[in-house]
């Protein structure tokens, strides 16, 4: 193991000075690319300058179906993937949501704030509704849970991919009415949504998301896939027949969610990196050199990992301990407004 648990077992002090990042991933399936280049890629590099709070929401995965050995297993490998995507457990604080039993307590209090009606509105869950055996009502509360997350640490920031904006955006309104029917409680934080990359689309349909939980293998890179086979599913990327690369999400969605990529592997402007193409062929075979080169050294790092569990563990109850001394002053004032007792 290279890191000490040392530095974790500090309290953070919530100081004003700096700014507090709190970001989220469910252990449902195996990470994708969208999730890395949406979102990893930018909590790696927020917690350089910032507090930053990273949650494997265990608790979100409930929502839907799932199988209490398998959940157990994808936790521990999302933990060990975050580590290995490069969040640094000496700077950042990494854990496990269900370890701190204030998501749920406060997600309650928060439920009974936000509205029917405005839990309907949220687009994630008609998606996952409509076509689902049975719809939880976890799932149609999941926003509050979320909200919970975000708002017991006092988070100013919260890097997510374009799909969340909603989500955060419902999390700002319950904030703001709680604070102005019980007081001063929470700071209304804000999404920061890459520039690049925010939405990556699916390899063969790309007017659709890539999704780790979808029914399209061919459309979706896996962070730990083997890496020929990620390049020969670039190579197969779907594209259109008239052979012009340029940027144009609308027009051209094929063509542009490779230049996406290629920018957020590689740095550079995706209008101005097509400037330097005029056929598909010599396009996905960079991209195809870039994705592999961009995952090469996770997926190396993962290995070493995976073969310590029990440090990973350890590192992940430090984490714990970090976030659970925020969360209890929280919830202290939390009940306190509400007129709960304060233990
Ligand atoms: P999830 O896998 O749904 O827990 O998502 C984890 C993070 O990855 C969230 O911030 C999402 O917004 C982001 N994300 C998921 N899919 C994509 C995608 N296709 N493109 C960009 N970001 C994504
Ligand atoms: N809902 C997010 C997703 O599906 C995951 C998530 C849960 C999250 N809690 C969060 C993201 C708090 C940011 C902050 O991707």
């Amino acid at each position: 193991m290279i890191w000490s648990a040392q530095r974790a077992q500090t309290p953070a002090l919530a100081s004003p000075l700096v700014t507090r990042v709190f970001s989220g991933i469910k252990p449902t399936g195996p990470v994708q690319l969208g999730n890395m280049l949406g979102a990893l890629r930018t909590w790696v590099e927020d917690q350089h300058r910032a507090d930053s709070f990273y949650c494997v929401v265990d608790l979100h995965a409930l929502t839907i179906p799932q199988d209490p050995e398998v959940l157990r297993r994808t936790t521990l490998e999302l933990a060990q993937l975050l580590l290995a995507v490069g969040i640094d457990p000496t700077v950042a604080t990494l854990f496990i949501q269900s370890d701190v039993s204030e998501h749920t307590e406060l997600a309650w209090m928060l439920e009974c704030t936000v509205s029917f009606g405005e839990l309907r509105r949220m687009t994630q869950f008609k998606d996952k509704s409509d076509d689902a055996e049975f719809v939880s009502a976890g799932l149609f509360t999941y926003p509050a849970l979320m909200a919970a997350d975000i708002l017991l640490y006092d988070s100013d920031e919260v890097p997510v991919g374009e799909d969340q904006r909603q989500h955060l955006e419902l999390t700002r309104d319950i904030a703001t009415r709680f604070n102005s029917r019980f007081g001063e409680t929470f700071v209304v934080p804000r999404a920061t949504v890459p520039k690049v990359a925010a939405r990556v689309m699916d390899l063969q349909d790309p007017t659709r998301k890539m999704s780790k939980s979808d029914d399209s293998p061919q459309g979706t890179i896996l962070v730990l896939e083997e890496l020929g086979q990620v390049a020969k599913k670039i190579r197969r990327a779907v594209t259109d027949t008239d052979n012009e690369v340029r940027f144009d999400p609308v027009g051209k969605p094929g063509v542009s969610n490779l230049l996406s990529i290629l920018s957020a592997c590689t740095g550079g402007d995706p209008a101005q990196l097509a400037d330097q193409y005029d056929q598909y062929g010599p396009l996905k075979a960079d991209v195809a050199e870039a994705v592999v080169e961009y995952l090469r050294p996770i997926q190396e790092r993962y290995a070493e990992l995976a073969a310590d569990p029990s440090g990973v563990h350890a590192l992940l109850a430090a984490g714990a301990d970090r976030a659970r001394a925020l969360a209890e002053a929280k919830m202290i004032t939390v009940r306190d407004r509400l007129g709960l007792p304060v233990r």
